[in-house]
């Protein structure tokens, strides 16, 4: 696969001596200069680069189209030969260690070894610096569930991807707005404030023991449904709430409090951060949105309603901006709130993490925004970060055995139930003490239902299974947990004091003699590459990968490499520090990733 990709770094703004830089984007500067200086004529080809796993770290693959558009303006040279002049004209570079051609032209590229253990040498001194790309503002609307409705597997989804893209784009140095976009407006809370009046008058005085909100909503909607005097009363609170009356007001906070702790316990447990600012904040920006497209004629009358065509050929589903009685919908509130992202909150870059099933929406909003002007292509981007369902074992819509939606408290509960009898079954109970045990049956239970939702292709669906997930073979979060713990005790089990690493490396040097340690390190310093490919288009099964990549890597190196030599009694007789430097910028390196894709690194299991 090609991951030149978008928006590389050009010539221009190369410095052969910028360690920010990803390995990727140093080779492809690296590269585009070599097509200039050999062909000037085509100097505006881009760079095909891959990771290469066989011969050498990485390979180009620009020779062979390369030969042919030399070919049709009348110059012929063999895909091999481009190659060679490509190699006499790259510049020198500190990070690549040899060029070499193969079979119809590839070029084979092998990383500096000196280059190798210099760069590894900063990470154990200074820790993972994030990798240069060009800064935004960006907002991510995440999690985002509905007052009064089940928080359900779809919003956990989008909570857990769109908490760990945050945190990868905060790492890459963005100005990163963590926003909860509640559904707490809506004429749903007519029937819940006027039920909410009989079942407890004194709700004014007194706080209104709501239990169970759903059963409370459900007890609303039989009524709405059924009874028309309830009804009309219903109507009159959304209006008397949407003037802004106060009791009203304090009735719909009363109940959108309930939820808020609801939500609230889930957000603790999976330490999820992002600030609420629910439907109801843009109440008076959809009045001025609403005037706003109005006055640019581009609400059109129909059936008594006002809508608004995506674009000009009034092609695809137009948006309803207003009701027939008047009222506003979810898409005049997302109006609203691309009104409110760009034009107040000066974002450049807008990430909605929703479900698959609203990319309609998403795709009529955006282009209903650009065609009145709010969002302007050139200078902003939005993205509909969309995901597949969740399924269940049976292959069909994730739901407990008598059908109803799973409750997301019941899931996490299970999963630490899961996780405890795994980490019982192995004994290690008898060895942790019990807040280490805590922890670990956490680290595992949370992680591995995040962990689970990250490393598929989001855009795919799922099947959720617990067995999967604690499987400890394979590409999953148990695996990764365990691997962390193992490297971490490498170190403590040395018999030497490995706390202060910039101290060691005083009187370490890093050797890489064995092929193993080659290998382990040259994927360490994939790391920047992985990110930034990651950020590129917000997929972070890339993240999962390269974790397994390190995990695997790791344990061929641990295989063949002794850390710690000891003889026939135990004893320790010769400890290898630079071997032990390297297992310790592995946990450097996968502490990063962890903290990026929510697992706690727990140094006992
Ligand atoms: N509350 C909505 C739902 O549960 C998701 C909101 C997503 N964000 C947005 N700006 N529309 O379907």
């Amino acid at each position: 696969s090609d991951e030149s990709g978008k928006g590389g770094s050009t010539a221009r703004s190369f410095s052969l001596n910028d360690d920010s830089l990803s390995i990727i984007e140093h080779l492809r500067s690296v590269l585009a200069i070599a097509i200039t200086t050999a062909f000037p004529q085509l100097s505006h080809t881009p760079v095909l680069l891959t990771p290469s796993i066989k011969f050498g770290d990485y390979q180009c693959n620009n020779a062979m189209a390369l030969a042919k558009k030399l070919k049709d303006i009348g110059i012929g040279k063999s895909p091999r030969d481009v190659a060679t002049e490509l190699i006499n004209s790259c510049p020198v570079s500190p990070r690549i260690g040899k060029l070499e051609v193969a079979g119809p032209g590839f070029i084979n590229i092998f990383l500096n070894k000196d280059y190798g253990v210099r760069a590894i040498t900063d990470l154990l001194r200074n820790g993972v610096k994030p990798p240069k790309v060009p800064k935004k503002r960006v907002l991510v609307d995440f999690s985002s569930p509905n007052i009064a409705k089940q928080m359900h597997v779809g919003h956990l989804r989008s909570t857990i991807i769109g908490e760990s893209i945050c945190r990868l784009l905060e790492f890459l140095q963005h100005d990163v707005i963590r926003i909860n976009h509640l559904g707490d407006w809506g004429t749903q809370f007519g029937m819940l404030i006027a039920h909410l009046e009989d079942r407890f008058p004194n709700f004014l005085n007194e706080s209104p023991p709501i239990g169970d909100l759903q059963a409370f909503y459900k007890e609303s909607k039989k009524r709405f449904d059924e009874d028309e005097v309830f009804k009309k009363r219903a109507y009159n609170a959304v209006v008397a709430l949407q003037g802004g009356d106060p009791n009203s007001i304090k009735a719909w906070q009363l109940i959108c409090d309930v939820s808020r702790k609801e939500f609230k316990t889930i957000y603790d447990r999976l330490e999820i951060n992002v600030k609420e600012r629910g439907e109801s904040f843009y109440q008076s920006r959809m009045l001025t949105v609403v005037d706003f497209l109005r006055k640019q004629n581009m609400l059109e009358v129909d059936d008594g309603r006002e809508i608004m065509w995506p674009d000009e050929s009034k092609t695809g589903i137009p948006l309803t901006i207003v009701k027939s009685d008047g009222g506003f919908t979810y898409d005049t509130s997302d109006m609203a709130a691309i009104r409110h992202r760009i034009e107040e909150e000066l974002c450049d870059w807008l990430v909605y993490v929703v479900d698959s099933g609203q990319s309609t929406h998403f795709a009529t909003i955006f282009k209903a925004a650009k065609r009145c002007g709010i969002f302007q292509p050139k200078v902003h981007r939005a993205d509909h970060v969309q995901f597949g369902v969740v399924l269940g074992e049976d292959g069909k819509k994730f739901k407990t055995r008598s059908g109803d939606t799973v409750k997301l408290a019941d899931l996490l509960d299970e999963g630490m139930k899961r996780s405890l009898e795994q980490l019982r079954s192995r004994g290690r109970d008898q060895v942790l003490t019990p807040q280490e045990l805590l922890d670990a049956q956490e680290a595992v239970a949370y992680g591995c239902i995040k962990y689970t939702d990250l490393c598929h292709n989001r855009i795919s669906d799922y099947v959720f299974s617990f067995d999967k997930m604690l499987d400890d073979r394979g590409n999953t979060a148990v695996y990764l947990l365990y691997t962390y713990t193992r490297i971490c005790s490498i170190a403590r089990n040395s018999g030497e004091d490995f706390s202060n690493l910039s101290k060691i490396l005083e009187t370490i040097d890093i050797t890489l003699t064995h092929d193993k340690e080659w290998k382990l390190v040259s994927t360490l310093l994939k790391l920047h590459d992985v990110l930034v490919k990651c950020s590129r288009d917000l997929f972070l099964h890339f993240l999962c990968e390269f974790c397994y990549e390190v995990c695997t890597a790791f344990a061929e190196f641990y295989d063949s490499c002794y850390c710690i030599e000891k003889n026939k009694a135990g004893q320790i007789v010769k400890v290898n520090h630079s071997r032990i430097l390297l297992c310790e910028a592995t946990a450097i390196v996968l502490r990063q990733c962890f903290y990026i894709l929510g697992l706690k690194p727990i140094t006992k299991i």
